[in-house]
């Protein structure tokens, strides 16, 4: 009997215990194939969202099912919105916008990312009488500048805002480095010195209480109980890929100042040790806390697609990367490819092994996606020049030119340890319990807040608070329902979003 590779697919891979399909086919250098594995792989990624089907509960729009966290579902837009920027395919963009027009979250730095995205690359608008995507963005970062805290550090958000959760007590990297990359970006877009003003402010912050260092490793968090004078050194790749996209933001808008050239390039340079964990291996991705141990949760799985993003926008506002970038992200997206030959081509956790490693989820979907998908941005024929308009400043050469040396050896564990206690992805968990949510819904005459509780299971009892927000020259909110996310009773919920403006606003500083 001849096998044939479908017939090993029909029978599977007893051997391995896995079926398997055959590599998607990826051609670095050809855009149309780096649009074909990216639609193949964002087919996959749908899969996962199931809140919008038939019968499913209409407060449930936008989020992914459990184990899935809310702001895991805003990231995952936000690459969806990049998806048609790049790849000029609609087939999302109904859900994608439903999705970003419905839902505020806890974790709203990575939605309001997403807006800020939709906005910078001219996705298409939602409804007129809908909020347009650069207010929403706005929104969010009018609701966080209230939540600089000088009371210890001298500054900082704290990822969690109710002293009762856990992460309380914690001012970590990704809240305040989705803040900078935010303010960055609004800064650039709108030519808004306030907003340029916070950015500073905040990388000032960061650095001050040694989130970055001189190094620019960029470390998880700090203690505000020790006032900040000690540091959690462990090193995630979003964290530094957070920073990195606001500082060549800024590096774009000072118009290549020294100062953002050279912590775009100390950053850029300190995303190394993401790369490379073997010799066999060298340019590709990986996560080195959790990955060689086969350790990592639902959220970290999904990091390696938030550096490939924010990696390949640096390098477009920042083109003196672009030889470093492109070089890490092709090898990386070609190492993506291979591991997606999972059943349906489902994609893997670890592209350094050479192909499927079994372990699949929303995460691993959307890393691989982003990366592969980055390389449009990147090639020379890719979407660019359509996004130049957005672009209001000159340009000026670089005055220098960065080099990153391959990294052929696999990281020290001295080097990636974390210092005592923190595990700080985990602590979402419990943390999600108090979490809350207002959507502040104005429909030209009256206003209408509603309270939902953001969190995930176990939520029941969660606490929520009514906030009055005003947004522009809109009247306040004045609460009318309330309604808990996991009970889903929200009879008015359709009603009263139609035709309305939707501010969201939350009641935890943090984004994880
Ligand atoms: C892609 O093109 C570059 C030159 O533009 C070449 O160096 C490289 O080998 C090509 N890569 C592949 C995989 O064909
Ligand atoms: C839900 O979204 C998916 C992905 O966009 C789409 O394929 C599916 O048709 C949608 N389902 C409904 C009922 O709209
Ligand atoms: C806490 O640290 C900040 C600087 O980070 C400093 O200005 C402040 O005085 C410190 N407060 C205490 C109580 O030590
Ligand atoms: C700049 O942005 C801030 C924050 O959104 C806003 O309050 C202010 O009105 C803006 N300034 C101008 C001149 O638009
Ligand atoms: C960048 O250069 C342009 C054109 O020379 C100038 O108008 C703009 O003010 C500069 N921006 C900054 C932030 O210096
Ligand atoms: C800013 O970004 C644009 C592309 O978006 C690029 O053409 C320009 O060279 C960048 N400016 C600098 C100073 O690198
Ligand atoms: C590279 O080496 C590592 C460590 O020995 C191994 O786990 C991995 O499977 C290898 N990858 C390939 C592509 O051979």
């Amino acid at each position: 009997m001849k096998f044939t590779i479908s017939t090993m697919k029909s029978l599977g891979l007893a051997a391995a215990g896995l079926q398997i399909a055959e590599a998607l086919q990826l051609d670095v250098n050809n855009s149309a194939s780096i649009r074909s594995a990216s639609s193949t792989i964002a087919y996959g990624l749908m899969k996962y969202y199931v809140s919008n089907a038939t019968g499913a509960n209409p407060t449930a729009v936008g989020t992914l099912p459990g184990p899935y966290y809310w702001w895991e579902a805003g990231a995952m837009w936000g690459g969806l919105v990049d998806y048609y920027a790049y790849t000029n395919d609609m087939s999302y963009n109904p859900s994608t916008t439903q999705a970003l027009l419905t839902q505020g979250n806890d974790d709203q730095a990575f939605w309001a990312l997403a807006a800020m995205s939709a906005a910078e690359y001219g996705y298409p608008d939602p409804p007129s009488s809908s909020p347009q995507w650069l207010s929403l963005a706005e929104a969010v970062f009018n609701i966080m500048v209230p939540r600089w805290d000088m009371t210890t550090c001298a500054g900082g958000l704290r990822w969690q805002i109710f002293s009762s959760n856990a992460g309380y007590d914690y001012k970590n990297s990704i809240s305040n480095g989705g803040f900078f990359q935010l303010a960055a970006r609004l800064g650039r877009y709108t030519g808004n010195q306030t907003y340029i003003d916070w950015a500073e402010k905040i990388w000032d912050w960061s650095a001050g209480v040694g989130l970055i260092d001189r190094d620019y490793a960029v470390f998880d968090g700090t203690d505000l109980k020790i006032n900040c004078t000690g540091v959690d050194h462990t090193q995630w790749s979003y964290n530094v890929g957070m920073y990195l996209h606001g500082a060549a933001t800024l590096y774009n808008y000072t118009n290549g100042s020294a100062l953002w050239e050279s912590r775009t390039s100390g950053l850029l340079q300190a995303s190394n040790i993401f790369f490379s964990p073997f010799p066999n291996a060298t340019d590709v991705m990986f996560e080195p806390v959790c990955e060689l141990a086969s350790t990592c949760n639902y959220d970290q799985f999904s990091f390696k697609a938030y550096l490939s993003r924010w990696m390949a926008k640096s390098a477009i506002l920042a083109p003196y990367t672009i030889a470093s970038v492109t070089r890490l992200l092709r090898a990386s997206a070609l190492a993506a490819a291979a591991s997606c030959s999972g059943p349906d081509n489902a994609c893997g956790a670890k592209w350094y092994v050479g192909g499927f490693d079994g372990v699949v989820g929303v995460g691993q979907q959307l890393s691989a996606l982003e990366t592969i998908q980055s390389l449009l941005l990147l090639n020379a024929d890719g979407p660019v020049a359509m996004h130049e308009g957005n672009v209001k400043i000159s340009t000026i050469a670089p005055t220098s030119s960065l080099s990153i040396p391959d990294r052929t050896a696999a990281p020290t564990p001295a080097a990636m340890s974390r210092s005592a206690g923190l595990t700080p992805r985990d602590m979402a968990l419990p943390a999600a319990a108090a979490a809350a949510v207002s959507l502040l819904v104005i429909d030209g005459s009256a206003a209408t807040a509603r309270v939902m509780s953001t969190s995930e299971s176990s939520v029941s009892a969660a606490s929520t608070h009514i906030t009055s927000l005003s947004s522009g020259n809109t009247a306040a909110a004045a609460p009318a329902v309330t309604t808990n996310r996991n009970t889903g009773a929200d009879s008015t919920r359709s009603e009263a979003w139609a035709g309305a403006v939707v501010v969201v606003a939350v009641f935890r500083s943090e984004f994880l």
